[in-house]
């Protein structure tokens, strides 16, 4: 991994489309299964290698993300937070990251993906970017999504924001690496038709100066998103399903903050002491267990 790359989760946004769920509660706090959605991209980034990560959130959102969240030393991982005042865009989470991204190379993650299977490609990603890296990955509605085509050779040659008629059926994923350049670009864009920073007008600007990578993932990977009532009981439902299967937990972060190495046994101990008596805890003690016979 490149040295010291920091994670952003967008946490915020208007969850119009989960409502009335979402009218007193962040979509990223609901439940996908057994815990809160916004677990699973935390894990994929700690998974990542990833210990600094700043989350974004509405205003109304934030203190009940902190009380969820705290400071992450719970995980050996420090979390930092910010508010978006209004959701104009993706893009706008690099100018509200400027001071804590600095100088570094950011991976960012919206908080409503899920991505589920072997991490490489986002390990691989980060250690080889040089600018920008995006992903594409095949969907039978890449309508919804930003959308990008590829001539014969694999080079990209178009990047689509929700297209009407999409020039292929590989949607890009919420989950984006930029190089330390990332801020700088976010605040050269302007808004666009939904009067929000787009992230695929960022995408291009990397395009542009020939320093976008984009690596196509594919059935090896589940990557689900949660953004409606239907795809959010899809999320639960297969999450379900893998943990019933095998007995273990997908993102608990416990668990991988331990096998990362981000907590020794020590620590994990006490992270568990705070934690009240429940299946939950169970599990992290069964982990905890194995942990200390291998
Ligand atoms: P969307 O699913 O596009 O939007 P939304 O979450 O507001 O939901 P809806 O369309 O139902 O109103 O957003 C994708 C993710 O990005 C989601 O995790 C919210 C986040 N987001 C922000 O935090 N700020 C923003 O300005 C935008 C556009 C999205």
């Amino acid at each position: 991994m490149k040295k010291n790359t920091k994670g952003i989760i967008l946490a915020g946004g208007s969850g119009t489309r989960l409502y009335p769920l979402t009218a007193v509660a962040s979509k990223q706090l609901q439940v996908v299964y057994d815990k809160p959605m916004i677990y699973y991209p935390i894990a994929l980034l700690m998974l990542s290698g990833i210990k600094e990560i700043l989350i974004i959130t509405t205003p109304y959102d934030m203190p009940n993300f902190k009380k969820l969240l705290k400071d992450g030393s719970q995980w050996g991982i420090k979390l930092e937070y910010k508010i978006q005042e209004e959701p104009k865009g993706i893009a706008q989470a690099f100018i509200i990251g400027k001071d804590f991204i600095e100088n570094h190379q950011v991976c960012l993650i919206l908080g409503d993906n899920l991505f589920y299977g072997k991490l490489d490609f986002l390990r691989n990603g980060i250690a080889n970017n040089n600018g920008g890296t995006i992903f594409g990955y095949p969907v039978n509605n890449p309508k919804d999504y930003g959308v990008v085509e590829f001539d014969s050779k694999g080079n990209v040659i178009s990047i689509e924001e929700k297209p009407e008629s999409p020039k292929s059926n590989y949607a890009i994923p919420g989950a984006y690496i930029f190089d330390e350049n990332a801020c700088e670009i976010a605040q050269k864009i302007k808004p666009g038709k939904r009067g929000e920073l787009e992230i695929t007008d960022m995408q291009r600007e990397y395009l542009k100066m020939n320093k976008l990578n984009v690596v196509t993932i594919g059935r090896g990977i589940a990557w689900l998103d949660t953004g409606t009532p239907e795809t959010m009981l899809e999320a639960s439902t297969f999450i379900h399903s893998i943990e019933k299967r095998q007995g273990r937990k997908i993102a608990c972060l416990e668990e991988i903050a331990l096998n990362m190495g981000y907590l020794n046994e020590n620590e994990y101990q006490n992270t568990l002491n705070n934690l009240p008596n429940c299946l939950y805890k169970d599990y992290c003690n069964m982990v905890l267990n194995e942990y200390t016979k291998a």
